[in-house]
Formats: C-alpha cells, sequence, structure tokens
C-alpha cells in the first residue's frame, strides 16, 4: 500500500463493507488528495509513486502519469480478488497463474500474460496486449499497445490511453431524476452504479453515471486534438458485490442502453448504423437499434451447451459471457436485475439488443481481441474417456487452450469449470446463432 493514501483507505474501505456508495468516489468526485498531492510531502516523506520528494507527477499526480494516481488504489497483489480491485499482480509472479480479479469489466493483469505455445508443433504466440485496452501506467509495469496506435474505427491515440480517457476522474456526470444527463447542476450525492443506490432526487440531487464513465464533451485536458465525446455515458447497474467467482453463481450486471454507442466514441465507425442481412460493408449488429430478432431469442433461452437447445427455466437462460442489454433507461427496471443470484428472469426477449459488450469485456480478458470467451478454436472444452467436459491440459497441441494451463482456463471463465459448459462446447457465438 502506498504511503498518504493509508487515511483515505481506511476510510474508504471501513464504509465499503456496510454501504458501497458512500466510499471513496461516491459517484462524482473523491478527495482532491486521494489522486493529488499538492507538494508530494506527507509526514516528511515523498507520497508519489516513482517521483522525487516535493515533485509529483503531472497534475500534481500521486504517480507518473494518470492511470498509476487510478491504480495506486485500483491494483493488488493478491491471488484471490475482491471488491474495486481491477488489476492484480498476481500473475506477473509466475508462468501458470492467472489474474485474480473477477469483475465485470476484467483484469487489466491480463495484458502481461503473453503466451508462447505450439500447435500442432508450429511455434506461435498469443501476445498479451491483445487482451485488451492498454492503458499506459508505467509505475505499474502497464505500456501502450504496440500493434494499434489508435482506436481501430477511429483515431484516438493508444499513446493516451488511460483510465481517464474513458471514466472522468472527477466525476463529473450526473444523472438527474428526469432521466437525462447532465455535466453540472444539481449535487452528486451518491453513486448511481449499484442496485444499493440512492435514485436522484428532483430539484435536490442527482446521481453519478454508471461507473462515473465520461460524457458528452468529455476530453482529458492533458489530450491535445479534437477527442471530445459525443454520445453520453451507458444506462447500466451492477450489483454492490461484483468481484467474485462464477463458478456457482452469476454477476449480472443490468446494462440497459447506450453502451455501444459509449464505445463509439472513440470506436465510430465500428457501431451498426442501419442492418440489412447479407448486405456487403456492414458491421456486426451492435447498438440500441441492434435488437434480438425472435429466432435469436429462441435459441439464446433454449441453448444449453452445444446440440443441447432444451432449457425452458427463464432463470437459466442468461449467461454473463453473452450479455445483452435490456433496451431500457428505466432503473426501476434495471435495479432489481443486477444481482448475482441466479433465481430471476433474466430470458432474452426481442426489445433486447446486442451490444459491444455482447462479445467483449471492457477492460481486459483470457483472449484475444479482449472477447469473453475463446474464439482461437472451435471448442472451448474438451472430454475425457468417460465424456465429461474438460479444459484442455495439452502441452503439444494447443489449440484449445492457446497455452493456458486448466486454472487459467477456469480463470478466463470467471471460476467456471469445464463442466458449466458441457463436453466439446463450441464458442459462445452459439449462444445467439447455434450453428452447429
Ligand atoms: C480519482 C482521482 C482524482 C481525484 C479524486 C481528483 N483528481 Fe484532479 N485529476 C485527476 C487526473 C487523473 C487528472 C489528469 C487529467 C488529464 O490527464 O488531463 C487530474 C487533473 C486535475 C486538474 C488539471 C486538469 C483539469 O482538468 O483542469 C485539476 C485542476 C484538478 N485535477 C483538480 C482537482 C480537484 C480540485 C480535486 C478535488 C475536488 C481533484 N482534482 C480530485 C485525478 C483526480
Ligand atoms: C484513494 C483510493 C482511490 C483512488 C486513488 C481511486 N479510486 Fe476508484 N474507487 C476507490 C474505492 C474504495 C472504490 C469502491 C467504492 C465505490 O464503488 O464507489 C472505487 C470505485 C471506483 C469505481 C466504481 C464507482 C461507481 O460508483 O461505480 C470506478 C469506476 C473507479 N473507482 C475509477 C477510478 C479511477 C478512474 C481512478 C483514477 C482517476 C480512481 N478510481 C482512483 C478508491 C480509489
Ligand atoms: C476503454 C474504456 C475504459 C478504460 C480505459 C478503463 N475503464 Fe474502467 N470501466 C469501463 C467500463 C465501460 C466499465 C463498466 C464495465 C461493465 O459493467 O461491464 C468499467 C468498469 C470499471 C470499474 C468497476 C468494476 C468493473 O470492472 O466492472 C472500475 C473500478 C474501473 N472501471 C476502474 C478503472 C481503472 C482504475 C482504469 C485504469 C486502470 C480503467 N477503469 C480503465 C471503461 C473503461
Ligand atoms: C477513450 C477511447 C476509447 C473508448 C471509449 C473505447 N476504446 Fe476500445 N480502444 C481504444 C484504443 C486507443 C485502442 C487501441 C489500443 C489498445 O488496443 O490498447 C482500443 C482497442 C480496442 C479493442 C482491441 C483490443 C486488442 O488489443 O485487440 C477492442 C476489442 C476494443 N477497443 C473494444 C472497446 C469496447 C467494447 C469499448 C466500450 C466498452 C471501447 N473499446 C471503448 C480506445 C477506446
Ligand atoms: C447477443 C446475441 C449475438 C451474439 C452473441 C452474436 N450475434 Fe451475430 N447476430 C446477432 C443479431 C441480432 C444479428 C442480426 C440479425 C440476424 O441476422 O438474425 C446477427 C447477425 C450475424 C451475422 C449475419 C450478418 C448478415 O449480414 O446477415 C453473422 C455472420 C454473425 N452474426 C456472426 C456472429 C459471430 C461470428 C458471433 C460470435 C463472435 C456472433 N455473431 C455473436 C446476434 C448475436
Ligand atoms: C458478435 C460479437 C462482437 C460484437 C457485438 C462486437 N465485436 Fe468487436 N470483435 C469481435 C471479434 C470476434 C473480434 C476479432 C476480430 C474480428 O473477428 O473481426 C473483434 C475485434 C474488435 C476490435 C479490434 C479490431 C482490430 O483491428 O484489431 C475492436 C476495436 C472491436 N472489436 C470493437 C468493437 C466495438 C466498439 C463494438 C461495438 C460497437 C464491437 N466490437 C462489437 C466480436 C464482436
Amino acid at each position: 500500500m502506498k504511503k498518504g493514501i493509508k487515511v483515505v483507505l481506511a476510510a474508504a474501505s471501513a464504509l465499503l463493507i456496510s454501504a458501497p456508495a458512500f466510499a471513496f468516489h461516491s459517484g462524482g468526485v473523491g478527495e482532491c488528495e486521494g489522486c493529488h498531492t499538492m507538494h508530494n510531502s506527507l509526514d516528511g516523506v515523498a507520497v508519489a509513486t516513482g517521483m522525487p520528494q516535493y515533485q509529483a507527477g503531472p497534475y500534481l499526480l500521486k504517480a507518473q502519469d494518470a492511470s498509476g494516481s487510478c491504480l495506486n488504489c485500483h491494483n493488488a497483489n493478491e491471488t484471490t480478488g475482491g471488491s474495486y480491485h481491477i488489476s492484480s499482480n498476481s500473475g506477473d509472479y509466475a508462468a501458470g497463474v492467472a489474474p485474480a480479479e473477477y469483475t465485470p469489466g476484467g483484469d487489466f493483469g491480463w495484458l502481461k500474460k503473453t503466451y508462447n505455445f505450439s500447435i500442432r508443433n508450429n511455434p506461435t504466440s498469443d501476445p498479451g496486449e491483445t487482451h485488451g485496452h492498454n492503458i499506459v501506467a508505467v509505475d505499474f509495469g502497464y505500456v501502450a499497445d504496440s500493434r494499434l496506435l489508435t482506436a481501430p474505427g477511429g483515431s484516438y491515440p493508444a499513446a493516451n490511453l488511460a483510465c481517464s480517457s474513458c471514466h472522468d476522474p472527477h466525476g463529473q456526470y450526473r444523472r438527474l431524476a428526469n432521466g437525462t444527463q447532465a455535466r453540472t447542476g444539481l449535487p452528486i450525492f451518491n453513486s448511481g452504479s449499484y442496485n444499493s443506490s440512492a435514485d436522484p432526487i428532483s430539484g435536490v440531487g442527482a446521481v453519478g453515471v454508471y461507473r462515473i464513465l465520461a460524457g458528452v464533451g468529455y476530453q482529458p485536458k492533458s489530450l491535445t486534438g479534437s477527442y471530445a465525446f459525443t454520445y453520453p455515458a451507458p444506462d447500466a447497474v451492477a450489483p454492490s458485490t461484483y468481484n467474485r467467482s462464477e463458478a456457482t453463481a452469476q454477476t449480472h450486471v443490468a446494462y440497459g442502453k447506450g453502451m455501444s454507442e459509449y464505445c463509439a466514441n472513440c470506436h465510430t465507425k465500428m457501431l451498426e448504423n442501419g442492418f440489412t442481412s447479407g448486405m456487403k460493408g456492414l458491421v456486426h449488429p451492435a447498438g440500441n437499434g441492434a435488437k434480438l430478432t425472435a429466432p435469436i431469442v429462441a435459441n439464446y433461452n433454449a441453448y444449453v451447451t452445444s446440440g443441447i437447445m432444451t432449457n425452458t427455466d427463464p432463470t437459466k437462460a442468461y449467461s454473463t459471457l453473452v450479455p445483452f442489454e435490456l433496451g431500457t433507461a428505466d432503473y426501476s427496471v434495471l435495479k432489481p436485475l443486477a444481482v448475482n443470484t441466479d433465481d430471476k428472469d433474466q430470458s432474452a426477449s426481442t426489445s433486447a439488443n446486442v451490444s459491444c459488450l455482447s462479445c467483449h469485456r471492457a477492460h481486459a480478458s483470457g483472449f484475444e481481441s479482449m472477447a469473453r470467451y475463446s474464439l482461437t478454436n472451435e471448442f472451448m472444452t474438451i472430454a475425457d474417456s468417460a465424456g465429461v467436459a474438460q479444459y484442455d491440459s495439452s502441452t503439444t497441441e494447443g489449440k484449445v487452450n492457446y497455452g493456458k494451463n486448466v486454472a487459467e482456463q477456469t480463470a478466463a471463465y470467471y471460476g467456471r469449470p469445464a463442466t458449466a459448459f458441457g463436453p466439446y462446447a463450441r464458442n459462445l457465438c452459439n449462444k445467439c446463432h447455434a450453428k452447429d
């Protein structure tokens, strides 16, 4: 733990136990001193990571760059993840050890997991940098992507990608009682992200937008050029405990609407703009208008695993590995569905839509292109001689596991054992398309 943030953190985590909403950011800007230091000096010693005393990072940050000022609190050295940690260095210690955090956005530690392995005896590699958004944080060993110099489908420079590219560090965006978002105005008195969050009160107070994400007009001061966001923050609600194994029950974020539009702030050309099946020049449907068709809804809800399309229980239809947006910004609908139990009807309907997060995570994942599941092989699992589903432990064939051992495959699927998928389970495009 870094010096100087001790006090803030102790207070934050004490409160966290009972009410996450009243912790550090509280849906808006936290204490200035959580991220900034005026002289880089506290109790006579330096507080900023990697900086000499009496000299702070840029903008008087407590780290050498913006992302480092977040990771001071959001990174952890732990083998079992928890709470608001979204980056672990557990995976750095030894080959074969997976990052520990299981948040909906994913653990940035996967960016440091490069796998060198053989497929049918041909040496190949799965570079860590393909596993997510390469935020730059020199104090924590995160560097810019070497292949993608700008956001594909847009122009946002990868060299400037930081936590504060996507989240407003000053948490200015707020949701008002009438459902609109604003950057200024009524004070933010609570996080707006959780099933337990307060609702905004007309004329009295606002809540933070989902995950203090940035909205219309946002551009970090440190970024020169014209990259201001044109779409608002998405509407969604997370359960208040959201960083946990999904081996026995899933962590359901109730995604409402606007996530793909939000991503399109940087990946402009990847948003669906009108869809006619079979037409050239289109991208996979994603966005508020990309509704699930009736046959896709039927596949989604019936799918158990490859070849088994027999589910009729609406509480078992949903998979957090293939989420969809509910197509609403009504928080009275979203909040009750943001739970970490599997006992509600979370099944798909034709008012739901595909979003970027139907296939990708927002931060990082164990797979190429930040996908939620492996797309590098037809199968995600194999079977033993008794026909029981197994993750692939092969060190020579490599095509299913892509260099990961069984523990890492389990972690990449958020603690799910291979039996959660069944033997020879094809990848989860089939949850919607059932092509087998
Ligand atoms: C959660 C971390 C965090 C907190 C809390 C925070 N800041 Fe910042 N602040 C940042 C980051 C990161 C930047 C750099 C933004 C960039 O790269 O342009 C910054 C930049 C600034 C800047 C210069 C750039 C600008 O946007 O004007 C000022 C002034 C500033 N902060 C003031 C404050 C004040 C005052 C508070 C308390 C009310 C505060 N900050 C709280 C993270 C934080
Ligand atoms: C002093 C410690 C500290 C620092 C520095 C810090 N955070 Fe946090 N952050 C927390 C704690 C504690 C929570 C959990 C409580 C909560 O969910 O509000 C949290 C929660 C969050 C959440 C979820 C909040 C919500 O309402 O949904 C986001 C997003 C986040 N932090 C982003 C950032 C970013 C981006 C930065 C850097 C600009 C940053 N944090 C810096 C301590 C910190
Ligand atoms: C490319 C945009 C982007 C970047 C970069 C980014 N975030 Fe996020 N973050 C998101 C989105 C979107 C979510 C909501 C994910 C969800 O609910 O599926 C999120 C969620 C979170 C959460 C809630 C836990 C979770 O994983 O769902 C925290 C905490 C957080 N971010 C902190 C950070 C910190 C700290 C950094 C930098 C190290 C960072 N984020 C970088 C977009 C981003
Ligand atoms: C602030 C701009 C910004 C936002 C917002 C943003 N991205 Fe990105 N994204 C980038 C940049 C820059 C890159 C290229 C650098 C990299 O891959 O790290 C990138 C890369 C990617 C990649 C390729 C990863 C790889 O290495 O192959 C995917 C997939 C992606 N983004 C999906 C998303 C999704 C989904 C969202 C919305 C949740 C989103 N992005 C929001 C800037 C952004
Ligand atoms: C959440 C549901 C969902 C998931 C997951 C999904 N798709 Fe789709 N897909 C759709 C919808 C909705 C359409 C448009 C309606 C239709 O064609 O029936 C579509 C259309 C398509 C089309 C046809 C495009 C056209 O011009 O007709 C292809 C090809 C496709 N998807 C491939 C994939 C692949 C590959 C994956 C996995 C990487 C995937 N989809 C995952 C929902 C999904
Ligand atoms: C149906 C699943 C699916 C959906 C929905 C989806 N993607 Fe992708 N995305 C993929 C796959 C699979 C790849 C790997 C490359 C490929 O197949 O084109 C990918 C690759 C990417 C890349 C990396 C491209 C590169 O040049 O390396 C980015 C960036 C990206 N997606 C962003 C987005 C954004 C933004 C959205 C929402 C507007 C989105 N994706 C929606 C499946 C999807």
